[in-house]
């Protein structure tokens, strides 16, 4: 690690009433995993595109090597090395032609590609599954696999093309948990073994800090901060560059205080054991979000509830910076966002995977939001 492989510098992107990027700065260096988080909206698919030549029309300068290029099509980042996988995997796959086609699709559709060595293609995708530990049969039409296979496909074909740089926009995002584990242990293989670079984009704070060793935070557009993860870099940390000054700045939407329970549930567990011990309240006037990982193995369900009473020096309430621990037969949680810490969230006895900062602000958020602000303004009455 250490020598700047990527740079890029002052980097500005507008579309139509929205400025993406704004004079963004963003630095990777050589055989590291680089995190790139930030709210929704933040930009940072904006300057993936940017960096894998598919937003020609970016300002700025960026230097591969210390050398100035200019990525103004994919091809031209492709043929510098600069390999993206989107987190939209279907859109760059052929869905009828097998795992094996579509790993080699690049090749396949090379300019004066009269016929297809069909022995050569299986024998080249076999090599290829098989330095990459990958779980898939290569005939198999690449509609018929999950999407972690998919995904697989398309870091496979990333990796048959020359690459330097590896872009992951959200990879995580559909995976289960063992097949994030089955990815990262990819790329710590990719860093150390070939030396490439990795711009990891994710949500889940927990694998930033565990898989990569710096990060790069936007905020609205802008360079918000940059650092290196240390066994001491916190989420809370990462969340408070996140929200910049938004943070303590934004006000509660609403002051009004709940009411009354109109159902509350105690200890409900469901046979297959899928829930255990759920416990919340619901309570008249406010709304309350259950937020949770998709999938079984990543069922951890929580409550994000609005509003809260907020009074200082309230053992249950949450303030800003101070991080949720486990109480009893629940935890607290908190939301984070556009009510300020208002919000408390509750989450069943053991499960813990949530721990601070990881409440998946961005998540929750929009989505809770405009029904928050609807009820507010409108319905004051809302069950
Ligand atoms: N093709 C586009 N046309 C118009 N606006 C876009 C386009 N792509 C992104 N944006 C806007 O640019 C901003 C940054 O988006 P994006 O880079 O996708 O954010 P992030 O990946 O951090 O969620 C957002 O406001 C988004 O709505
Ligand atoms: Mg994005």
């Amino acid at each position: 690690m250490d020598a700047v492989t990527l740079e890029a510098k002052d980097i500005c992107v507008d579309f139509p009433g929205v400025k993406a990027l704004a004079h963004v700065d963003f630095q990777l260096l050589s055989g590291e995993i680089h995190a790139l988080v930030g709210a929704n909206g933040a930009g940072k698919s904006t300057l993936m595109k940017v960096l894998a030549g598919a937003n020609p029309g970016y300002r700025g300068e960026i230097r591969l090597d210390g050398e100035a290029v200019e990525l103004r099509s994919p091809g031209s980042a492709k043929k510098l090395g600069i390999q993206i996988v989107y987190q939209e995997v279907d859109q760059a796959l052929a869905p009828a032609l097998s795992a094996a086609e579509n790993m080699l699709l690049d090749e396949l559709g090379k300019p004066g590609a009269l016929w297809v060595d069909w022995r050569a293609l299986y024998q080249q995708a076999e090599q290829l599954k098989n330095q990459l530990h990958m779980d898939v049969d290569v005939r198999m039409p690449v509609g018929r696999l999950t999407l972690a296979q998919k995904q697989m496909v398309l870091i496979a074909r990333a990796l048959h093309s020359r690459c330097r740089v590896l872009l992951l926009d959200e990879p995580t995002a559909p995976l289960s948990t063992v097949e994030t584990k089955t990815l990262f242990a990819l790329c710590r293989d990719l860093v150390k073994e070939r030396r490439i670079a990795i711009v990891f984009i994710s949500h889940r704070l927990p694998e930033v800090l565990e898989i990569c060793d710096r990060y790069t935070v936007l905020l609205g557009g802008r360079y918000a901060a940059s650092g290196p993860i240390t066994p001491k870099t916190t989420a809370d940390e990462l969340v408070a560059h996140m929200l910049g000054a938004e943070m303590g700045a934004v006000p509660s939407r609403l002051s009004r205080s709940a009411g009354g329970a109109l159902l509350s549930v105690h200890g409900l567990s469901s046979r297959d054991g899928s829930v255990r011990d759920i416990s919340l309240t619901v309570r008249r006037g406010e709304i309350v979000g259950l937020a949770g990982l998709g999938g079984k193995e990543r069922a951890v369900q929580g409550a994000v509830r609005h509003p809260a009473q907020r009074r200082r020096g309230d053992p249950a309430g949450w303030q800003a910076g101070q991080s949720p621990q486990p109480r009893g037969r629940g935890g607290t949680g908190y939301g984070i966002g556009a009510g300020g810490a208002s919000e408390r969230g509750t989450f069943p006895r053991g499960e813990r995977l949530l721990s601070p900062g990881h409440c998946q602000p961005e998540a929750v958020e929009p989505a809770v939001l405009p029904l928050r602000q609807k009820a507010g303004a409108q319905r004051p009455d809302t069950d």
